[in-house]
């Protein structure tokens, strides 16, 4: 069993995407075992995204992630990190295959609904960064 941090960002929540992308989640069989929503202010998204402090559009993905509510959960399962980033689709919702979170409800390469841990080392960091142990189901 492995766990991740999936994130839904704020374009996902102001479009009213929460329930489908539940929905799909629970559906795959993966199992929701953490969940809070949360509104980040910068030191918070600063401290998340630290891996891309000094990628280009480090600012902009500051702002976007600053502004508005997110819901954080964690998922758990086999190969939970590759399966939830399978079911999310690639980084940029225009190349991402329909059916996948992105290619359906993506805007653009930034406006892409949700987050996926990336490793499963990143994992553990991610989760620990947003949620207490007793707060994991
Ligand atoms: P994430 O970390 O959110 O799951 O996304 P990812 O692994 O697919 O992509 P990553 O390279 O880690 O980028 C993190 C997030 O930054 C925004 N981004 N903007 N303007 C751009 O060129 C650009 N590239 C990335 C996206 O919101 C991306 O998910
Ligand atoms: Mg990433």
């Amino acid at each position: 069993m492995e766990q991740t941090l999936a994130i839904i960002k704020p374009d996902g929540v102001s479009a009213g995407y929460i329930g489908e992308i539940i929905k799909r989640i629970e559906n795959e069989g993966f199992k929701i075992i953490a969940m809070k929503m949360e509104h980040l202010d910068d030191r918070k998204a600063e401290g998340f995204y630290y891996v891309h402090k000094q990628k280009p559009f480090f600012s902009s993905l500051l702002e976007y992630m600053t502004s508005g509510s997110i819901v954080i959960m964690v998922l758990q399962g086999q190969n939970m990190v590759e399966k939830w980033r399978k079911l999310m689709g690639t980084t940029n919702p225009d190349d991402a295959d329909k059916g996948t979170i992105r290619g359906d409800m993506g805007t653009d390469i930034e406006r892409n609904v949700v987050h996926g841990s990336d490793s499963k080392d990143n994992a553990v960091y991610e989760i620990n960064y947003f949620f207490k142990g007793n707060e994991i189901f």
